[in-house]
């Protein structure tokens, strides 16, 4: 009876990372890190921000090389060198940030560097026929003669999944892949990993968002500081175990606060009209106010004009119809500089194209926009040491790590980056602030550390306008909530509207 064996035989883990070490110059961001991941799973790796996540994963797709230890694959150790040799090893990666060509094709994008190549190697008719067993298998609809630039983000981040199971990927990483998505769309990602999963694949994703963890995942672990510090079945682990164990300590899921005080109004904007690039108009004819000591939330899916409204709020873009008040006074066609002149600072929703400069060392982005204050020099001669003094108060002030002003702005953690960016904005103390997804990739106990900040601000009198797609946290720190569809505000609600309501009015379905 030799099938009994096989009870006795345990399966060859599809992945095995073996004491993986890895030093950035001081930065220790991978400490012999052990990890195994069973064939025909999926995988959570959770940890604060600068944790190593997505160090560990390049270097599993041969990004990064390890200064020592060992990758085995399908129980055979394997020298990654480079994403080709990790794409041999039937391993694919899905980035954070795309890295697709935006006016090429969906099915010109796939065929792209794949083996027997160009569009002339294996033919068009091949690959056709190819992406459509795809679909058909894992539910990976895509238009394949769809230009990428085109595609709403949840089918471009399709695309790089299907770009990866083109090649062979057995294995799939995914790094926070749920940022940008919306919940439907999220929705959807999810239910393509149970198909790769029971088809057999193996996949690992890295996120923030606990309740996804719980959702999907079968297996989890927790990285601290550059280690591996747990590991769990999910099914036997809660949201709260594994928050404290990512942070060392309870973490407040949701931060407390008392009731707001609202005082004059402050921003207003009267029939509001705003066009994006393309002249289409995503913002029409809102209007609404801001008061002093209250925090105006505007709930909605991405794409239904809030950021229009935020880039024409803060100067950025200027409005078709309609006008911008601050203190009752129009702002006509002020500049973003002048705004920071009338108290009105800025969190933008994209850090990496407007609210940093990645090529610059941490401290310059720590004062950008603020560097002609008086507190770092007169006229053309900036005083380097105060900017760097202020930059170290807020870096040990928002836990900013590694706690070096002089790195590159570019080698911070992506949550990391989004803490410069908030630290900025909020110490400098504006009487307006303007929060456009202020947790998007940060950790659960830096977003407890911000979400109190913001109320704090609000109970000193500030007027703040939070935009965000997560709806928890616009219900967690508002004091009303505006939602906006298709470029209207089609109601106003408490903040004990139920997630349902707000859900269907974000839909377009009620008012
Ligand atoms: N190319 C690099 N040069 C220097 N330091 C780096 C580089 N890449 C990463 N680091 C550092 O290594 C550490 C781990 O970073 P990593 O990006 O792996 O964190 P993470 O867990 O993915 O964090 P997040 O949740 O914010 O994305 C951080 O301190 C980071 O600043
Ligand atoms: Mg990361």
């Amino acid at each position: 009876m030799p099938h009994l064996w096989s009870h006795f035989v345990t399966q060859v883990p599809a992945i095995e990372l073996i004491g993986i070490d890895k030093k950035f110059g001081p930065v220790h961001a991978n400490k012999n890190i052990n990890l195994t991941v069973a064939k025909g799973s999926i995988h959570g790796i959770i940890g604060e921000n600068g944790a190593g996540k997505s160090t560990l994963m390049s270097i599993l797709y041969g990004f990064y090389q390890a200064d020592s230890g060992e990758i085995r694959i399908n129980g055979k150790p394997v020298q990654i060198k480079d994403s080709q040799t990790a794409i041999s090893a039937g391993i694919g990666m899905v980035h954070q940030h795309f890295m697709l060509v935006e006016n090429f094709t969906v099915l010109e994008n796939i065929i792209l560097g794949a083996e027997g190549g160009a569009l002339l190697g294996k033919g068009v008719a091949h690959a056709h026929a190819e992406l459509k067993r795809l679909e058909d298998d894992y539910g990976l609809e895509v238009d394949p003669d769809a230009v990428i630039e085109e595609l709403p983000v949840g089918l471009q981040q399709r695309v790089e999944i299907l770009k990866a199971m083109y090649r062979g990927a057995e294995i799939l990483i995914l790094d926070e892949p749920t940022g940008v998505l919306t919940p439907s769309e999220a929705d959807h990602l999810f239910k393509i990993l149970g198909v790769l999963r029971d088809q057999g694949k193996t996949v690992i994703l890295i996120t923030h968002k606990l309740r996804e963890i719980m959702a999907i995942t079968d297996t989890v672990s927790v990285m601290r500081r550059g280690e591996m510090v747990a590991t769990r079945t999910t099914k036997e682990t809660s949201v709260e175990e594994l928050a404290e164990l990512m942070v060392g300590r309870r973490v407040l899921l949701r931060v407390e606060k008392g009731e707001a005080k609202p005082g004059d109004v402050v921003l207003s904007v009267r029939n509001l009209s705003v066009k994006d690039n393309r002249g289409v108009t995503m913002v029409d004819n809102v209007s609404f106010d801001v008061r002093a000591g209250e925090i105006v939330g505007i709930a909605g899916v991405a794409g239904n004009g809030q950021s229009e409204l935020l880039e024409a709020l803060s100067g950025i873009r200027q409005p078709s119809a309609g006008e911008i008040l601050i203190d009752g006074q129009p702002i006509g066609k002020a500049s973003p500089a002048r705004l920071r002149e009338l108290g009105l600072a800025h969190i933008p929703e994209d850090r990496h194209h407007m609210g940093l400069v990645l090529k610059f060392e941490e401290y310059e982005n720590s004062v950008l926009g603020y560097h002609r204050d008086p507190k770092y020099g007169r006229g053309m001669m900036l005083d380097l040491d105060a900017m760097k003094r202020d930059a170290v108060e807020k870096i040990e002030k928002y836990d900013i790590r590694p706690p070096n002003p002089r790195l590159k702005t570019a080698n911070f953690s992506g949550g990391n980056q989004q803490k410069i960016v908030v630290a900025r904005e909020i110490e400098r103390d504006p009487r307006i602030l303007l929060i456009g997804q202020p947790t998007r990739g940060v950790d659960i106990g830096a977003i407890e550390f911000i979400h109190k900040r913001i109320i704090d601000m609000r109970d000193q009198g500030k007027a703040l306008l939070l935009v965000s797609v997560e709806l928890d946290e616009i219900r967690a720190l508002s004091d009303r909530i505006l939602v906006m569809f298709a470029g209207h505000v089609v109601g106003e609600k408490s903040t004990d509207a139920s997630e349902q309501t707000l859900g269907l009015m974000m839909a377009g379905i009620a008012a």
